[in-house]
């Protein structure tokens, strides 16, 4: 079936939400390691997904998933090994402090079930977001991501700040931040609403990718819980080592999480959310509610979890991520000699946000970003754009990319800004 025939009966079958990437869109068939191939046998080098965090189809992951899914799946209300080990492994990489972890299926639920815990341990029901946050797909989750745009609900009680954003706002040190923080906190006293919690992505993916300046979450938090709130920290992004220097954006930060939520890298592609949190709080929250997920947690899933932090630390995929990081930094920063549209180069670890503009007016240019993205599509190598410009090229490839992988891609890349105008 062509690419223009499958795309037809998607829109016939799966109705009018779904979008897909590309002008072209790709067709894929495979994945090993960084590697994608489509239904012509054709290859792409994925500088994209970090839902397959430890690279595609890893066999240590798929051999401990097939080696539970033949012996037992099952939820959590019976007892099993698999769920306690994986809880016991992923606490291990936290601070002292979190000592409890409940299982989902996605990064929305964990945000959902983060939110609703957050609510009964402070009374507060008024949660703090960044302007062009994403958060998720339930009702909840999805009035408190504004970048949906006009698809975002209505919900009651948000409060919106600024994300950093040093090349406009000039926060060199997170001061900034932190005050919008506290005009919020002020705003929603004057509005008669209790503060419950800080809700932020820790690298502010959708906010167009801002790990700098390091300090801003952390003085933030010191806001949040000064005025009785909670800080979470959606890691559903940033978490899992992608960072470089810390498992966790907020770690990297230097602030201090009540919640934390995860998601899409955990499983290498397999679906599997959690939120750690301080013992305190899932206790004030289980005094009132029983949780039950039916498939958070599950035997397969926990092996698959733990088969991710097990290749996570035999591969160094950390150190990997902050050497590859830096290689593929230097690089890109490189072109912007040659390329001055390409005004920032911002990054840690593997995860790259590199902002285009218009060389004279200085405006964000999100149809060069387009281009760029679509022509590097058209010649092997997948990215995406973001922010809410749309104008911030989005590189995030799996934890496993390497050396050789950044050359093909700079390459790629300055192709790319070449080519287009
Ligand atoms: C920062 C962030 N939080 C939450 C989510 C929701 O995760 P999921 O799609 O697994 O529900 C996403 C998904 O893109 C995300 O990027």
């Amino acid at each position: 079936m062509t690419a223009d025939a499958l795309t037809a009966r998607r829109r016939a079958l799966l109705g009018g939400a779904y979008r897909l990437f590309y002008e072209e869109p790709v067709h894929l068939v495979a994945g090993n390691g960084v590697w994608l191939t489509d239904a012509a046998g054709r290859r792409y080098l994925d500088a994209y997904n970090n839902v397959a965090s430890v690279g595609h189809c890893h066999p240590h992951v798929v051999e401990a998933l097939s080696r539970q899914a033949a012996t037992l799946n099952t939820h959590t209300r019976y007892l099993h090994e698999a769920v306690l080990e994986y809880a016991e492994a992923l606490l291990a990489y936290f601070p002292p402090g979190i000592g409890n972890v409940m299982f989902t299926c996605t990064g929305s639920e964990a945000n959902d079930l983060a939110l609703r815990a957050a609510k009964v341990m402070t009374g507060g029901t008024g949660i703090i977001i960044t302007t062009n946050a994403y958060h998720g797909v339930t009702e909840l989750t999805a009035c408190l991501s504004p970048s949906l745009g006009s698809g975002a609900p209505k919900g009651r009680d948000i409060y919106h700040v600024d994300a950093p954003d040093p090349l406009r706002d000039g926060d060199m040190d997170g001061s900034q931040f932190a005050r919008r923080v506290a005009d919020a906190i002020a705003r929603m006293r004057a509005d008669g609403v209790t503060l419950c919690a800080l809700l932020v992505d820790t690298l502010f993916s959708s906010d167009g990718i801002q790990p700098q300046p390091l300090g801003a979450l952390r003085l933030a938090a010191d806001e949040i819980h000064a005025a009785g709130g909670l800080f979470i920290a959606d890691e559903v992004q940033a978490g899992l080592g992608r960072c470089g220097s810390h498992m966790w954006g907020f770690l990297r930060q230097g602030a201090r999480a009540d919640l934390v939520t995860m998601g899409k890298p955990l499983g290498d592609g397999h679906p599997i959310g959690a939120v750690a949190a301080r013992p305190e709080i899932f206790d004030a929250f289980g005094e009132r509610s029983r949780y039950f997920n039916t498939f958070g947690g599950n035997p397969v899933s926990a092996r698959v979890g733990m088969a991710v932090l097990d290749v996570i630390r035999q591969e160094r995929l950390m150190d990997n991520a902050a050497i590859v990081g830096q290689a593929m930094t230097d690089a890109v920063s490189a072109l912007r000699r040659d390329f001055p549209a390409l005004v920032d180069v911002r990054s840690t670890g593997l995860y790259m946000g590199a902002e285009l503009c218009d060389s004279e007016t200085k405006l964000p240019d999100p149809a060069r970003a387009s281009a760029v993205v679509n022509l590097m599509r058209q010649r092997g190598v997948l990215i995406s754009a973001s922010g809410p410009g749309g104008n911030v090229l989005k590189i995030r490839p799996p934890l496993v990319f390497g050396l050789e992988h950044v050359g093909i891609l700079v390459d790629c890349l300055a192709g790319a800004l070449r080519d287009t105008v």
